[in-house]
Parts: structure tokens; sequence; C-alpha cells
């Protein structure tokens, strides 16, 4: 099974890989953002979240084509994102990161209209103050490059904790995020982004098993071709699995958290 790990080039030619790829309907290239996204799908699928008696809350969702492929396997989805006035003015809007509608998720029409109207809702939600009413009523939770944006270190630190809450016992957790290759002393911290080095997830996961919950992490870095390449401003070179941010080489880590039963 999966662990918490770093986007690494041996995963692009995985049959798990491919077949995420199948369902979320996107040709395989060497991109971190479709790594995310193919790692989340598969983490909840092999742990048994995508069936029709799950459900998924899903944060800060842009427009990523996550909530209509867990809906066609029958999962019911909670979508959130913040909300248009904050997002406007972070730039999500105009970056056409944001989800403002729920047609906005079903852009690709990977899930069945009818069968999507039935199974997900929207609506906005702040990270950084996850309402009460979502306590306990979920099996799984994501998110997908987005809280590495919440201010700080510290609060994209405090919503991986707060938001375990939302999942029931036996739930699981999977989010990405940034992760520091160049240093881990050094790092950028920005209000709009900052990249999390390895003694801050560590510091993260330590926290989290006090709570309770179970995280193993993977660190290797791979050396393979493609990821020896580092792609600049204004990042637009097909291949993408680390990027450089200032002046620290960045790619993604998945997160996989779990609650006891
Ligand atoms: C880089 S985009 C990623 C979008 C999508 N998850 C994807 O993978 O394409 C960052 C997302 O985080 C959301 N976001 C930023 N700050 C947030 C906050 N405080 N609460 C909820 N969502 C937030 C933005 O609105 C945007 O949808």
């Amino acid at each position: 099974m999966l662990q918490s790990q770093l986007c690494r080039e041996q995963d692009f030619t995985m049959p798990w890989f491919t077949h995420a790829c199948t369902k979320l309907r996107e040709n395989m290239r060497f991109h971190r953002k479709l790594w995310e996204w193919c790692y989340i799908y598969e983490a909840l699928r092999e742990r048994d979240m995508l069936l029709p008696f799950r459900k998924g809350l899903g944060f800060g969702v842009g427009k990523e084509p996550l909530a209509a492929a867990f809906a066609a396997q029958g999962t019911e989805i909670v979508a959130t994102d913040l909300d248009v006035d904050n997002a406007k003015t972070q730039g999500w809007v105009d970056t056409n990161q944001h989800a403002n509608t729920l047609a906005d998720l079903n852009g690709k029409g990977l899930c069945d209209p009818h069968q999507f109207a039935n199974l997900v809702s929207y609506e906005t939600a702040d990270m950084n103050r996850i309402s009460d009413k979502f306590t306990g009523q979920f099996d799984f939770t994501w998110s997908s490059c987005s809280f590495e944006h919440l201010g700080s270190i510290e609060l994209g630190k405090r919503f991986i904790v707060n938001q375990m809450k939302c999942l029931r016992p036996g739930g699981v957790a999977v989010h990405t995020t940034e992760f520091n290759l160049t240093s881990n002393e050094e790092t950028l911290e920005m209000p709009i982004l900052v990249i999390y080095r390895r003694k801050d997830i560590e510091a993260m996961a330590d926290e989290l098993r006090r709570e309770g919950y179970r995280i193993t992490i993977d660190y290797t870095a791979g050396a393979g071709p493609f990821e020896s390449y580092v792609d600049l401003p204004p990042y637009n070179n097909p291949v993408h699995l680390r990027l450089m941010l200032g002046q620290f080489v960045s790619t993604s880590i998945g997160l996989i958290i779990e609650k006891p039963q």
C-alpha cells in the first residue's frame, strides 16, 4: 500500500498510476500535479474508500477532477473551497484555480450528471477555520496542493491536525503539499506560499502520532532523469516533477494519515 512519500519518477510507470490516469481521463505525463491527483486517488482506492457507502470531504478543491472521479465510484462527496472574495484577493480566481460552483467540479464529465447531482455538494469553507459541523462526519478527507497556501508553516500544520476531527474512526486523510529538497534549515515562508522542510513534516507527524493517528513517511528522493530536471519560471516545461521556488528546489509530498477504529 502507498504510504506518505515524495513524488517519484518511478511511480509514473506503476499500474496504479496508469489506472488512476484512466479514471481521471488524464494523459500520462511527468507532472507533479498529475502525480498528486493520482496518488490521492490510489491511496483512497486501495483503502476501500471509493465505495458507494463512503463519504468524503475535499478542501481547497479548485477545478481538480477528484470530486467527480470519486462520485463516479458512487461515493458521496462534500467539496469545499475558499469563498470567492477571499479567493479573488489571493489570485485563485484569476488563475482559474478556484471552484465557485458545483458545475466547476465535473467539467470533464467524469461522473454521470444525474449521479453527480445526487452525490456531490459544494460549499465554501476556510481551511483555517474548519466548521464543527464536519466533526466525525466523513470516512475520508483530502486536499491537493492547498495547505501550503494557508498563511504560514504553522497554519498548514494546524489544518492537518484539525481536519482529522472530521473523520469517523477508521477514516483516512490524504493531503499533498510542497516539500523542500534543498534545505532542512532555510525555506520559503510567505503568506501566499510556504515550502515544508523535512523537519516541519516530522514535527507535524509527531503531533499527529501524539494525538493517536497513524502516519509512516518515506523521504526517499529519486535521481532518475526526469526527477533530476528542475523546472524554472514560468514553469511550462512538460517535465515538471521538481521546480525552483525562490532559491529552493521543491517537489510534492503526499501524506496519508489514518484514524484508528
Ligand atoms: C493551487 S490551488 C489547488 C486547487 C486544486 N486543489 C488543484 O489541485 O488543482 C489552491 C487552492 O487552495 C484554495 N485555498 C487557498 N487558501 C484557502 C483557505 N484558507 N481555505 C480554503 N481553501 C483555500 C484556493 O482557493 C485554491 O482552490
